[in-house]
């Protein structure tokens, strides 16, 4: 290196790097606390140090404990993300704008920008990508799949030379703490819920987590990281947990399953299968381990074979704590003066395609069927014999003692077989008389 860039490059080791928060709620409080009580470790990691010039939140008040002096807040995210004293911006807002506007205003002024803002990336991931790729900067995203759980690193680094085959993922803490406590408690979905909305593990308004489209956004950037190819959320085959019964919670302990809502994807010689819902996993695998609010990414890799990364994947601090790793990352290359060579997705933009979906007809897996039926003889006989007929095997049948009630609760497990198929059977199936209520129906995963 000349004297003369050697010189400036140490000026600039010197100058603190700045940074601008956009959002000082539950995350954003975190990174502040982070930022303050780490500040000396973090300015020995960086030779220099992490200044927080600016924090944009419409209803944040002065907290002097915190270092938040009344000088430091704004109220307009726009505002922040252009000023020209700010080197990194952070997107804590959520939502889809200003979140957007915000970045997008801050990488056409230069700067790097960090965001956990999930449901933005996997709809808008393209064009802020893009922007960035075009400049040479840093979109950090390592809080938004897996809270604190470092996998974006993971897929785009430690595993870039390896070839992804599946991913499954645990990545609604929410929805993975309803179905711990139903199946440890035996009790049902909306009670369950109510405790956790009491117990601040789930939001007032769950309808994003619980219905699956939380986990859906994940899996979005997962995919693009894992297969190199782009995916909108509406392509996600999703559905949620809340139509899940204690009754087929104790038939899955009972056949050796546990219940978990699994963000899949595989990727079949080049059609992507991505689906998000409620899957049985053996007892005896990693994943059913998993329990109440913690997420786990168990990959399938052609030369590493399985592994799986495990951790808290929401909350203040853990995922405070990837926003803050962003933050270092982004400082330390910026501080070297240097473009940010890999994209963050881990591929160059005109390298990634439109992904090829699978359709939900094709995929193959085995099945838990329950079927509330007449208490009558002849009734499994007139089940399986549709089955049959369809293509679909039966691995075991458990019928329920008899109560004399109207109808008992028939549990078939199946062999692999295509989904077309059962859906034609279920749909038969549900138009027999002994039959007394729609099938249940939940995909297994027995072979991951
Ligand atoms: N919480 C977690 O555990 C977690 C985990 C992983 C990822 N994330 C992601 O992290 C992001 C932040 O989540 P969070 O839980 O910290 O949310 P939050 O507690 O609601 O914080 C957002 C903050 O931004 C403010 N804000 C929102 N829109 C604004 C606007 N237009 N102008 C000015 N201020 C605005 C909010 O003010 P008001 O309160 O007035 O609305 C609030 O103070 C989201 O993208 C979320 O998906 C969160």
């Amino acid at each position: 290196m000349a004297l003369e860039a050697r010189a400036e490059a140490s000026d600039r080791r010197r100058e603190p790097v700045r940074v601008g928060l956009l959002g000082c709620g539950t995350v954003g409080t975190g990174v502040v606390k982070l930022l303050r009580h780490n500040a000396e470790m973090l300015a020995r990691k960086l030779g220099t140090r992490l200044e927080l010039v600016a924090v944009a939140d419409r209803s944040l008040k002065p907290q002097p404990s915190l270092g938040l002096s009344r000088a430091l807040i704004m109220r307009d995210p726009l505002e922040l993300a252009a000023r020209a004293d700010v080197d990194i911006v952070v997107e804590l807002l959520g939502g889809r704008d200003p979140a957007r506007s915000a970045i997008l205003i801050a990488l056409e002024n230069g700067k790097d920008v960090v965001t956990a803002n999930k449901a933005l990336l996997a709809e808008d991931g393209e064009q802020i990508f893009r922007a960035a790729a075009e400049r040479g900067l840093a979109v950090g995203f390592e809080a938004s799949v897996g809270g604190g759980v470092p996998i974006i690193r993971i897929l785009r680094e430690a595993l870039a030379a390896d070839r992804q085959r599946a991913v499954y993922g645990i990545v609604n803490g929410t929805c993975n703490y309803i179905l711990t406590r139903m199946s440890e408690q035996g009790s049902e979905f909306s009670a369950v819920l109510k405790q956790a909305q009491c117990s601040g593990l789930a939001e007032a308004d769950p309808t994003l987590d619980i219905d699956g489209h939380d986990a859906a956004h994940k899996l979005c950037l997962l995919v693009t990281l894992a297969f190199g190819v782009m995916l909108k959320p509406d392509q996600v085959y999703t559905e949620g947990i809340s139509k899940i019964e204690p009754l087929d919670v104790a038939c899955a302990t009972e056949l050796g399953f546990a219940l978990k809502l699994l963000a899949i994807a595989k990727d079949d010689d080049g059609a992507i299968e991505a689906r998000v819902h409620p899957t049985m996993t053996p007892l005896s695998h990693l994943l059913s381990g998993v329990r109440d609010a913690f997420n786990a990414i168990y990959i399938q890799s052609e030369a590493l074979g399985s592994s799986m990364y495990f951790g808290l994947g929401a909350g203040q601090m853990p995922t405070a704590s990837a926003v803050a790793a962003d933050i270092l990352e982004s400082a330390r290359r910026r501080l070297c003066g240097g473009r940010w060579a890999a994209n963050p997705l881990g591929y160059p933009m005109q390298s990634i395609r439109p992904a090829r979906v699978k359709s939900m007809d094709d995929v193959v897996c085995e099945y838990y069927l329950r079927f509330m039926a007449a208490d009558r003889p002849g009734v499994l006989g007139a089940i399986a014999s549709v089955l049959g007929r369809c293509g679909i095997s039966l691995a075991s049948v458990i019928q329920r003692e008899r109560g004399g009630a109207a109808a008992v609760p028939v549990i078939m497990r199946t062999h692999e077989a295509r989904e077309r198929d059962l859906k034609l059977a279920l749909g038969e199936i549900q138009k027999l008389s002994v039959v007394k209520a729609r099938p249940v129906f939940i995909r297994i995963e027995e072979h991951l």
